[in-house]
């Protein structure tokens, strides 16, 4: 993939401009061509009559209703004919404008192939709007799929992987209606009996812990002999709102220690985020880590971790109605492979990007790129097998976020506000959740002979 080709892109950042205002107008542009992108499909004469039975069920079904339905997180409920159609103006603005299902990731830059990913493609979106715009007819109900939806308090990669091998619940507290900002912070046992490999992992907060759990970190720490804690240096995961989990690749080793404790460190917004956030007393809030294991003798050449990144360079701090942008940058002294990409900051965060720099080609090559952020659906991008970066030593990782304190921002509650670095809701953040395997020179040279000779059978 060689995105330097594309001068027709018009993104100030592929070429080192970090004004953040340009950026920004840059969001707003690719909103409306995905608008017009739409409106161009209808108008080109698409001449099928699309009916809710046939094709727009399916659709629903399968990207909406697990959210949209009684007890589910979304606001309303996407069940049967009478509420898709009933809601069917605001379903086709927030399909058209890539708004819903909640993934935020830029279609038409950087890598595309991504495991998990809940995007709709173009064509279902098509099929969508074509509908609304057609009077959402019914067509014959006997085509309408049976519903088939599993239960939101399930593990979601159960269905991948069964369920998990450990469950590790942090103990349970209360979270008032409203105030400020909690953290909660125990150790609980993991009873795990041998040093092992981590297939996957998933938090979930339970029941209506969702809506006020903000962020849930883990690390993997030992009991002393004199009773205190040690972190064993391994982080086991990240989890913030609207996270699915995280996915290992084959043949690397993520490590829970033997008879490993889990440290929680659990964010809790009182009253919670979102349209969703309840504004009340929730008792009892327990969140659930879930970890799947390979077998004992699983074999793997090459460690894999999850660490956060620092954007250090720039300024955090805004004044009211202002913008601003922070950078990182990191090498290896060995090649690695970038296994998955999650941007992390708070309500006046608007844009992410990930780069890498070559400084033997001074070649800048833009990897993800998530033009139109939101603080309540944190995902962990996790590339397929084939096409996951391979980054060859030396070369550097260019990590760029850009902040908006303006009105402008639809998610800004106050662009009266200071605004400054810190952990609170309120506050704003800088870092990269980033999941690398560390190879060697070896092991770098034998993944990109295979990744070219796989692409020369398939051309
Ligand atoms: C992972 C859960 C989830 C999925 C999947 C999901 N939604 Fe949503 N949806 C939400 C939540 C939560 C909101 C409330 C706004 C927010 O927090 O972003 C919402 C808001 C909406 C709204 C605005 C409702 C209003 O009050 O105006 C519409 C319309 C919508 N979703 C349609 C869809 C459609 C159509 C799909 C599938 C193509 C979908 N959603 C998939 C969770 C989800």
């Amino acid at each position: 993939m060689d995105l330097q080709n594309r001068s027709d892109l018009p993104r100030p950042w592929m070429r080192g401009v970090g004004a953040a205002t340009i950026a920004l107008v840059a969001t707003l542009a690719f909103q409306s061509s995905a608008d017009a992108q739409v409106t161009f499909a209808s108008a080109d004469g698409i001449d099928v009559d699309v009916t809710y039975a046939a094709d727009v069920a399916p659709i629903i079904q399968k990207n909406c209703t697990v959210c949209h339905r009684p007890g589910g997180i979304g606001p309303i409920d996407l069940v049967d004919y009478e509420d898709a159609r009933r809601y069917a103006r605001r379903i086709r603005r927030q399909v058209s404008n890539r708004l819903m299902p909640p993934y935020y990731y830029d279609n038409d830059i950087g890598i595309q192939e991504l495991k998990h990913d809940w995007r709709l493609s173009q064509e279902d979106i098509n099929t969508i709007v074509e509908w609304v715009d057609q009077g959402t007819p019914l067509g014959d109900p006997a085509d309408i799929p049976v519903l088939n939806i599993h239960d939101t308090e399930d593990w979601s990669l159960a269905a991948e992987f069964g369920p998990p091998d450990i469950v590790a619940p942090s103990t349970p507290i209360d979270v008032p209606a409203t105030g400020l900002d909690m953290w909660h912070r125990p150790f609980v046992p993991t009873f795990n009996t041998s040093e092992r490999c981590i297939k996957a992992l998933q938090v979930k907060p339970k029941g209506a812990s969702k809506s006020v759990v903000h962020h849930a970190n883990t690390t993997f720490q030992i009991l002393q002999e004199d009773g205190s804690f040690e972190g064993s240096g391994d982080r086991a995961t990240e989890y913030a709102m609207g996270k699915l989990g995280e996915i290992i690749p084959d043949g690397v080793c993520r490590i829970i220690p033997k008879d490993a404790y889990v440290r929680w460190d659990i964010h809790m917004y009182p009253g919670g985020l979102g349209a969703s956030a309840p504004k009340a007393m929730l008792k009892d809030n327990i969140v659930e880590l879930g970890i799947w294991l390979h077998p004992e003798d699983y074999e793997y050449e090459y460690k894999q971790d999850l660490a956060l990144y620092g954007l250090r360079e720039g300024q955090l701090l805004m004044a009211p109605h202002s913008t601003t942008m922070t950078q990182g940058f990191r090498s290896f002294d060995h090649p690695v492979r970038i296994d998955s990409f999650q941007p992390h900051g708070h309500l006046r965060l608007r844009s992410a990007s990930l780069e890498i720099f070559y400084p033997k080609t001074g070649r800048t090559e833009v990897i993800s790129m998530v033009s139109n952020w939101s603080a309540t659906w944190h995902q962990s991008h996790i590339y397929e097998d084939d096409v996951a970066p391979l980054v060859p030593t030396g070369a550097v990782l260019v990590m760029k976020q850009w902040y908006d304190n303006t009105a402008g921002n639809p998610n800004n509650p106050d662009a009266d506000q200071w605004v400054d670095g810190g952990s609170r809701t309120a506050d704003e953040m800088s870092h990269m959740w980033i999941a690398v395997t560390h190879l060697d020179e070896e092991g770098y040279e034998r993944m990109v002979e295979e990744r070219e000779e796989k692409a020369e059978i398939i051309s």
